[in-house]
């Protein structure tokens, strides 16, 4: 699609069309011609970030820099000035840094103001300058990968969201990889190519209608805002449906993406396997994540359920799916090899089972009782270990979503991408995703 002849009407539905609001910039600049060098009455006055921060990390805008900016207000104010840069894309640190440098620049601008549409344009952000060419994306969105130790199955729902989140918006997404810290993409899924192709120094990290916006896992929080759940919250729902365009974008990500290589696929097939001849396909999936993301801190609002009470919803929920059958069988997906230690003691007419159980070794020491991964041991192992330990948790997760149903605490990422990898259907609807924690799906929200 081309929208350049759009321009003008796009203007006058400017409050209800999502897409032609970041096309409008990328219009406008094809317009002006402009160029970072060359000053010309269009130009930006303020760019970012061509000056030294004064603190490593967020260094803020300097009385000077405001005078400046304040003295000159209106369209086309602020940009982003990538010429210190040498290597794109940019780490995700870096695209952080430009994001926190751009927010606070565009709360002393008031542009940022509480709009109830995510895609409302900042008319005081012009979009950096483009390249043409019929190989270039249209727009885009893509999602970098970046040396952050984080949890696998957070990083990965915030990459199928904003994948989903293109789909929605009809951008191309796009994957790229800047030293990931879990390895490489096709280490574990297969190779994903869109069909255009992005510039690495054309990514901006915010505002969102730039023409090829980028998201890193620390950028997060420039998406999921009051004005994203504005927008694609269904307000006349309750409680998870209301959230259902969201959960949707994850779905619709998991479709485009969550296809395992050969190397996992077929580890997965030799796992399920051993669950199918041990325990048949009638099972609950037990999930429990350990180690460090077990809440520390106990609070009325959020109990931390022992691994003794998902005794009782174990049992509930398997005499609603098979009255007729007095024992539940279960495969229990968990960091901790422990966890089925408790299971199975918690009552003894459970058969559990889960997989590696064989061949799974400790790569974690237990701390303070607790098994399983914590994330700053993950950074201190080897690459080749820590895609072992990677296979082994997409593996897990592909088995865990064959339950009749799945029962876990929603504080765990990995139990939310459950509920998105078994489906709306299934997972909300049918209440085969049963959270011991909260009653609501919650998207990721990677401030917590
Ligand atoms: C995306 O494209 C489809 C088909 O061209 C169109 O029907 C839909 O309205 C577009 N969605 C947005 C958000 O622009
Ligand atoms: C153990 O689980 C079975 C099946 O869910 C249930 O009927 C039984 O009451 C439980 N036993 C105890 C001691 O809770």
């Amino acid at each position: 699609m081309r929208f350049v002849s759009h321009f003008y009407t796009s203007l006058l539905i400017v409050s209800c069309a999502i897409v032609t609001l970041w096309l409008y910039f990328g219009s406008s600049i094809r317009s002006t011609s402009w160029n970072p060098r060359q000053s010309t009455k269009q130009s930006p006055r303020f760019v970012l970030p061509d000056f030294e921060y004064e603190h490593p990390h967020y260094g803020p805008i300097s009385e000077q820099e405001e005078a400046a900016l304040m003295a000159t207000p209106g369209p086309g104010t602020w940009t982003i000035d990538y010429s210190e840069y040498k290597s794109f894309p940019l780490t995700a640190h870096q695209y952080r840094e430009t994001v926190q440098k751009s927010y606070e620049l565009q709360q002393k601008i008031g542009g940022n103001h509480m709009h109830m549409n995510f895609w409302k344009a900042d008319a005081s952000f012009q979009d950096i300058a483009h390249n043409e060419d019929p190989n270039i994306c249209e727009s885009s969105i893509s999602y970098l990968l970046g040396d952050d130790v984080t949890g696998l199955a957070r990083q990965l729902t915030g990459l199928f969201m904003s994948a989903g989140l293109a789909i929605a918006t009809n951008r191309t997404f796009h994957i790229i990889e800047k030293d990931w810290a879990w390895g490489q993409w096709t280490d574990y899924f297969q190779e994903y190519k869109p069909n255009c192709h992005v510039p690495p120094d054309e990514l901006v990290a915010y505002p969102q209608h730039t023409r090829h916006w980028v998201i890193t896992e620390n950028t997060w929080k420039t998406v999921y805002t009051h004005n994203f759940r504005n927008t694609y919250e269904d307000l006349s729902q309750k409680g998870v449906l209301r959230q259902k365009a969201i959960f949707q974008m994850v779905i619709d990500g998991i479709d485009l993406l969550l296809h395992l290589n050969n190397d996992v696929e077929g580890i997965y097939r030799s796992e399920q396997d051993g669950i199918l001849k041990q325990i048949g396909s009638d099972f609950l999936s037990v999930q429990i994540r350990s180690g460090d993301s077990v809440p520390r801190i106990p609070s009325i609002l959020r109990p931390i359920p022992a691994i003794e009470s998902y005794e009782q919803q174990i049992g509930s929920t398997w005499s609603q799916i098979f009255p007729d059958i007095p024992n539940p069988t279960l495969a229990v997906i968990s960091d901790d090899l422990d966890a089925i230690k408790s299971i199975r003691r918690s009552n003894s007419s459970f058969k559990a089972v889960q997989p590696f159980e064989k061949t799974q070794t400790d790569l974690f020491p237990r701390r303070s009782g607790s098994g399983g991964v914590f994330l700053d041991k993950v950074s201190e192992m080897s690459m080749e270990d820590r895609k072992k330990l990677a296979k082994k948790i997409l593996v897990r997760l592909a088995i865990a979503k064959e339950g009749k149903a799945v029962i876990c605490r929603s504080t765990s990422h990995a139990c939310r991408l459950l509920a998105s990898m078994m489906g709306w259907q299934r997972a909300i609807l049918d209440q085969k995703w049963i959270s011991l924690e909260v009653y609501s799906w919650r998207v990721p929200e990677f401030r917590e």
